[in-house]
Formats: structure tokens, C-alpha cells, sequence
């Protein structure tokens, strides 16, 4: 392996950043010459190719965002735009690519890695919803800005004594609003991974207001219900004043944590390693705080399991 490539694909996270830094720098530090591809896979089919020096990846680990750009491919999802992807790394002399990104840039990794060109897999993104690690970059930063506009959205909530409904992004997984309703303290959390029951939840925090709590915070996974909806059923079985905040892409932005960036460091440095090592095909990842990887094929065969343990908990703390 002379020559790698890196990418950083789908919803852009907080550490991509560092995870790019760590390639780039472990690539040259094994005197392998790094190619960053930009825009995603969209730029690989377009060979919009450059070489990163050790200068290159100066002065990021500290910022949000991807400086390598990111995009969503349809074309890439089709053989004939994973095989322009294929022509043009083999035109730039690339014999293994670093993809960055989320279940989507996975699919596309695994995609080339069937057609003979060695991926490997480094989970980016805030969701959390990569099997084969306990977590993604950028999950960590994306949680504290949540966990930061809760604890303010709870200083009005209590002056006014209302509701709030607080929309939070995961389609299909529930990690960040789990992780962050238990941070947080909130009386509800709803989450993909099971269903809610309106007027039991109703039921719950009227009795709440009846004990003498002036306010409540619910904690609503994108992926279920509108934060809007979800506060109109709300407004059907009770009479509290309730307001909705919906967070959004705030989420994806800012600084990472010291979690993310150390966390990113070592997965992209560990990618290299396994490039290095001959063994392409991969996804890394880090389990009990030791770094693993797995066939990339079979990581995506498995699914990942939000730690019901702790929606138990959230449970019998919320009461
Ligand atoms: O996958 C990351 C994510 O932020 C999801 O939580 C969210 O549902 C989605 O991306 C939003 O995608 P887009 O930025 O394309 O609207």
C-alpha cells in the first residue's frame, strides 16, 4: 500500500475532522502519500482528487464539520457510479480507501469492497447507529449540544411552568435521545425502538403535576412523531401549556468534544493501520474502549442495538 484515499460521506459529525487529521498524518508517518477525495462519493465519481500533506490537516481537529466536504449519492448507489468511483482511484494510483460516515457510506464502502477495491469503514456520525462500536464520532459533541439547549430550554420552562416538547434528531435509532433525556432529566423519552401510548403518558405527567411539578421536558426522537404533533396529541388529553422546540441540524454543528476527538483519532489512525496490514474490507470500531473491526459486510449485516438497559433507567428515573 503506497498510496491511500480518504472520504467523508452522508450527514456530516463533529471529529470528522480529527478522523481525516488521523489518517492523513499515521499515512505519511508510514511513508504512504494520502489522497483526499472531495465531496463524498459524489467528488470520487468526478476525481476531484487532491493530496493532503501534514500542513494539509494543521490547525482542524478542533472544528466541526468536514473540510473535505460531504454529500448523499444516488448516482453511487448504482454499479455504474461505484465503477467511475473505482476508475477514477485506480487513475490517481490509490490502492485503499478510508470512508468516513455513517450506514450509508458504509453500504457505499462495502459496495467497492465486494468489487475489488479494499474500504475501510470508520463510523461518523452523530446518531450513534453503527453496529460493530459502541460509538460513532461525533455522536458524543452532538449529545452535549443537546444536553446544553435542554438544561436552557428547563430555566424558561420553570419560570413559565409549561411543557416543552423537544425534537431531537433519529429517524431509526434513539441513542441521542435516549442518552440525552437521561442527561437531562426528562420526564419522557420516545424513541424508535418502541412505541408510546399517549393517554398513559398523559396520565403520568399529570400525576407529576399534581405531586407539584411545575414543568416537563419531553424528549422526542425525530424518527417517531413531529415534535408539533406529538404536542397537539399532548394538548388533546390535557391543558398544560406546552411549546415545542425543534433542534435540528444545531446538532450536527460545533466544536467536538475531547470524547470525539480522541475517539476519532484513534479509529482513523487504526484504518490505516489495517489498510497497511493488508486486510481492506474492514469497519473499526471501539468496544470496552479497545479498538476492534469487523468485515465490513458482516458489520452491516448486524444491527444495532440501542442499550435498553438505560431506557429502563430513564424510565425509573423519570418518575
Ligand atoms: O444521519 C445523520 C442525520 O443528522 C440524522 O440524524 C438526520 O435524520 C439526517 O442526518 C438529516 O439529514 P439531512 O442533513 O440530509 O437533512
Amino acid at each position: 500500500m503506497k498510496r491511500i484515499g480518504v472520504l467523508t460521506s452522508g450527514g456530516d459529525a463533529p471529529g470528522m475532522n480529527a478522523a481525516i487529521r488521523a489518517v492523513v498524518r499515521k499515512g505519511i508517518f508510514h511513508d504512504i502519500e494520502v489522497y483526499g477525495v472531495i465531496g463524498g462519493y459524489a467528488g470520487l465519481m468526478k476525481g476531484k482528487i487532491e493530496k493532503l500533506e501534514l500542513g494539509s490537516v494543521g490547525d482542524i481537529i478542533h472544528r466541526g464539520g468536514t473540510f473535505l466536504y460531504s454529500a448523499r449519492s444516488e448516482e453511487f448507489k448504482t454499479k455504474e457510479g461505484q465503477q467511475k468511483g473505482i476508475e477514477q482511484l485506480k487513475k490517481f494510483g490509490i490502492d485503499g480507501l478510508v470512508v468516513i460516515g455513517g450506514d450509508g457510506s458504509y453500504r457505499g464502502a462495502k459496495a467497492l469492497t465486494e468489487q475489488g477495491f479494499p474500504c475501510v469503514g470508520v463510523p461518523g456520525t452523530i446518531d450513534n447507529d453503527i453496529p460493530g462500536t459502541e460509538f460513532t464520532i461525533g455522536f458524543d459533541t452532538a449529545l452535549n449540544t443537546v444536553i446544553d439547549a435542554i438544561d436552557k430550554i428547563r430555566d424558561t420552562a420553570s419560570s413559565h411552568e409549561r411543557t416543552f416538547v423537544v425534537e431531537v434528531m433519529g429517524r431509526n435509532a434513539g441513542d441521542i435521545a435516549l442518552w440525552a433525556g437521561l442527561a437531562g432529566g426528562a420526564e419522557t423519552i420516545l424513541i424508535p425502538e418502541d412505541h408510546y401510548d399517549m393517554t398513559d403518558i398523559a396520565n403520568r405527567l399529570k400525576k407529576g403535576h399534581e405531586r407539584g411539578k411545575k414543568h416537563s421536558i419531553i424528549v422526542v426522537a425525530e424518527g417517531v412523531v413531529s415534535g408539533y404533533e406529538f404536542a397537539k396529541q399532548l394538548k388533546e388529553e390535557t391543558d398544560f401549556d406546552t411549546r415545542v422546540t425543534v433542534l435540528g441540524h444545531v446538532q450536527r454543528g460545533g466544536s467536538p468534544t475531547a470524547f470525539d476527538r480522541v475517539l476519532a483519532s484513534r479509529l482513523g489512525a487504526r484504518a490505516v493501520e489495517l489498510l497497511i496490514e493488508g486486510k481492506g474490507g474492514r469497519a473499526v470500531g471501539m468496544e470496552k474502549n479497545q479498538l476492534v473491526d469487523y468485515d465490513i459486510i458482516e458489520a452491516l449485516g448486524k444491527e444495532h442495538t440501542l442499550d435498553m438497559n438505560l431506557y429502563k433507567l430513564s424510565q425509573e428515573l423519570s418518575i
